[in-house]
């Protein structure tokens, strides 16, 4: 029985440092707080919802500098989509589509929606 306890008590005490490191590894692996997540990339490089280039010939140019895919080189084709955010995340339990690429992992929405397709 004492042989016992101490080799639990000698598991615990390799334990406790190993957790310890494990614990620091996976908040090292952690990207940094800054970095931008891939939703947070979508709703940059997608979702304008507030406006609508309405008249203005010039929407493309100022929200694709604006947001940021301009920049070194510019992104050659980009949709905006001018619907609430909460309305594009609601999409994704919408019909689920095959994708263009072969992926399935796509899903058209159930509604019509206001976008802008934005080319160099
Ligand atoms: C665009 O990039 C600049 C500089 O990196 C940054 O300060 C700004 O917040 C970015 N804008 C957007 C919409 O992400």
């Amino acid at each position: 029985m004492d042989s016992e306890l101490t080799l639990t008590l000698e598991t615990c005490l390799v334990l406790i440092p190993l957790l310890v490191l494990v614990l620091l590894g996976l908040r090292w692996v952690q990207p940094p707080q800054d970095k931008e997540s891939s939703a947070m990339r979508f709703q940059r490089q997608h979702v304008d919802s507030g406006s609508s280039p309405g008249s203005n010939p010039n929407y493309c140019n100022e929200m694709m500098k604006r947001r940021n895919m301009t920049q070194g080189r510019c992104k050659p084709v980009n949709t905006f989509v001018h619907q609430p955010l909460a309305d594009v995340q609601a999409v994704c339990f919408q019909k689920n589509v095959p994708c263009k690429n072969g992926q399935t992992n796509c899903y058209q929405s159930s509604s019509n929606m206001h976008i802008t397709d934005c080319r160099l």
